[in-house]
């Protein structure tokens, strides 16, 4: 991190890419929510942009998919003003840097978790192939970094303890990306349930069958040709997001002595977190 200081700079001790400026984040707190904004929430390569198009394609597109609400200059705000409802927001904020707007509007979030392994993995490989990353030492000093929570958008686990705090709230959906992996319907009944919406079942086959990893992946592959194919914006680089979507390559990267640390410090870290109990890799 530290050999491309200009790519990362930190903001509340948690590290940020240029993407996010700091007078941007300095006045987050000035953002105007909207009682219908529905938030997408995630640390970094948990399926947010898997989340983002099952949600485009249960409203069939008749919402306003924004870029994530950390990202940009502080002209952001304004231009958000502008925007239809009902605005769907990503963000990978921890729950106290959230705008007071969204918490005193009540407004609902779908928090998406991943099992951290394969985050970490999958974390890594959007550092090797991102430009607008700090480029990164190997697998190795890359885990540290990880475990120190020196990664874009800092600690793994300070994110979920975070959010689980709050998961009672009655505003919060949490999802597991595992759970979405064996059972995609069931966890698009969960999404419809908690924000109302009647489907038939066909039709949640349907979402399901739009938003699996191979269409997705093919979609922005004809992106390029077809304007009428087009993936979530949530990134310029929308070829990188789409590199394996598995559960368990954590297996092809770590080392056993990695494993047995990451084990130790995820027992001491999570050991009140329910939340960490369900995650099954
Ligand atoms: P991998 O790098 O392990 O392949 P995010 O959208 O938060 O950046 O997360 C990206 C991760 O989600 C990538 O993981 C990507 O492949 C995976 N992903 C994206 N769409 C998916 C889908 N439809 N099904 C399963 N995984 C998906």
């Amino acid at each position: 991190m530290s050999s491309h200081p200009n790519l990362i700079h930190m903001f509340n001790g948690i590290p940020f890419t240029t993407r996010s400026s700091t007078d941007l984040l300095r006045s987050l707190d000035t953002f105007q929510a909207r009682e219908d904004d529905l938030l997408l929430v995630s640390y970094p390569k948990s399926g947010t942009h898997w989340l983002a198009e099952i949600i485009k394609n249960l409203y069939d597109s008749k919402v306003t998919l924004t870029s994530p609400l950390e990202f940009g200059e502080l002209s952001k705000l304004e231009e958000m003003k502008n925007l239809p409802s009902r605005r769907i927001i990503p963000t990978h904020l921890s729950y106290n840097m959230l705008p007071h707007d969204l918490k005193a509007k009540k407004c609902k979030s779908i928090y998406i978790v991943r099992n951290p392994k394969d985050t970490a993995v999958s974390l890594y490989h959007y550092y090797r192939d991102n430009p607008n990353l700090p480029t990164i030492e190997a697998w190795p000093a890359y885990f540290n970094m990880f475990m120190q929570g020196e990664v874009v958008c800092g600690s793994w686990f300070d994110h979920i303890l975070g959010w689980e705090e709050h998961k009672n709230d009655g505003t919060i959906l949490i999802l597991y990306y595992e759970s979405m992996k064996k059972n995609l319907p069931k966890s698009i009944q969960k999404i419809c349930s908690f924000l109302g919406l009647s489907i038939s079942d066909q039709e949640i086959n349907e979402v399901s069958r739009m938003s699996s990893f191979n269409e997705m992946k093919n979609n922005v592959e004809k992106e390029n040709h077809d304007p009428n194919h087009t993936v979530c914006a949530l990134t310029s680089n929308r070829k990188l997001i789409f590199r394996k979507g598995a559960v368990g390559d954590w297996k092809n990267h770590f080392s056993s002595k990695q494993n047995r640390l990451f084990d130790e410090v995820y027992k001491s870290k999570m050991e009140s977190s329910a939340l960490a109990r369900r995650i099954r890799y």
